[in-house]
């Protein structure tokens, strides 16, 4: 695959998408800490983050350094010399001398790019305000890839519901966009009113001959989905405008479940939710339902940044052949709820279970 930064999901057709996720197959013994690869030794990763994360920040942290690189990363503005009126481009070119590539998460639409005009190694968009999330919406894909052949289905012809802030929410920019790769998709976009799905990304998947269906409230009974992808409302993006729309009834819970999911709907959330009790997002009493895929979509992040690394930094061939296997004991399940950790990647690359 010939990209040089990763910025936005449009640069991915259905081919590159497929190579990437096979990158991602064959890194996840190695994500899931049964083998160990040393592609990127004495790489180093600047990962930047100007914007709170947990994910993303450790995600492709822990992706380079299970590659065999090192990371070196700043957070926030206070610790950085953009405190001190320091332009994207100085704080590119000079990072650039220090590292083989740049993260970065910044408040400002378009910021990602301005980075990677200012420098020749692999620059890689971890959130660009309320623009795109390309990675995420990457291991979002990856993921319904994954659960849907667990039931033995496919993408393509697939109903997908994204609920929420989708006018600021920049992980449903880049799915939105990404699914409609795919063949006969459906799309039900709920959204409270003033914080609907941007016209000009509605108007692409309509282009490309999409079914979508605009909402404002999530008590309209709805044909059954396949994905209901929930989303936070980004309340550091807005300032002025009444959110007044968001009330309870956009809470994703079970009674939601219940009447408008079957047995092999997939509950996903990029993460962070808000777990407060009554907030007006995914509830946490799906949390042992095992349609909620939240927290093996958020597993996901760590091959699939490694494959965006190995393949932006051309070592993917590196991962395909054989590996090593891991020194140090590792659970057999990440999470006490969790199914046995290694299932998954056992049954597709035929690497033992334990
Ligand atoms: N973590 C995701 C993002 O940074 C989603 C969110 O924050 O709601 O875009
Ligand atoms: N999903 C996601 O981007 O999470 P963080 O904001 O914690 O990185």
């Amino acid at each position: 695959m010939n990209m040089q930064h990763l910025l936005s999901v449009d640069q991915f057709d259905r081919d590159r998408v497929e190579a990437l996720f096979a990158v991602a197959r064959a890194a996840e013994p190695v994500a899931r800490r049964r083998k160990v690869c040393r592609a990127l030794e004495g790489a180093v990763l600047g990962n930047l983050f100007f914007e709170a994360s947990t994910r993303t920040r450790i995600s492709f942290a822990a992706a380079f350094c299970r590659l065999g690189g090192a990371v070196c990363d700043t957070t926030g503005f206070t610790f950085s010399s953009m405190a001190k009126g320091e332009s994207i481009h100085d704080t590119s070119r000079v990072i650039s001398g220090y590292v083989d590539a740049l993260v970065v998460r910044h408040p400002e639409r378009g910021s990602a790019a301005q980075f990677a005009q200012a420098t020749c190694i692999p620059v890689i968009n971890g959130g660009d305000g309320p623009g795109e999330h390309p990675s995420q919406a990457l291991l979002d894909l990856y993921t319904i890839e994954r659960e849907f052949e667990r039931v033995g289905r496919e993408v393509d012809g697939a109903h997908v519901a994204l609920i929420g802030d989708l006018k600021y929410g920049r992980t449903v920019h880049s799915l939105l966009k990404l699914l409609s790769l795919y063949r006969g998709m459906r799309f039900t976009l709920i959204a409270p009113p003033g914080l609907e799905m941007p016209a000009e990304l509605c108007a692409v998947v309509a282009r490309r001959g999409h079914r979508i269906d605009v909402r404002t409230t999530l008590r309209q009974p709805l044909e059954q989905l396949d994905v209901a992808y929930a989303t936070r409302i980004q309340r550091e993006r807005i300032t002025d405008e009444a959110i007044d729309g968001y009330t309870p009834e956009f809470r994703v819970d079970k009674a939601f479940v219940d009447t408008c999911c079957g047995p092999r709907t997939v509950l996903m959330h990029p993460l962070p939710r808000d777990s407060a009790p009554g907030a007006n997002d995914l509830g946490t009493d799906l949390d042992t339902d095992p349609r909620t895929a939240i927290f093996r979509q958020s597993d996901s992040g760590v091959a699939v940044r490694m494959a965006i690394f190995a393949t932006l930094l051309g070592v993917d061939q590196k991962l395909l052949g054989p590996l090593p296997d891991a020194g140090w004991r590792s659970p057999e399940r990440i999470g006490p709820d969790d199914a046995p950790f290694y299932t998954l990647a056992a049954a597709s690359r035929g690497f033992g279970a334990d």
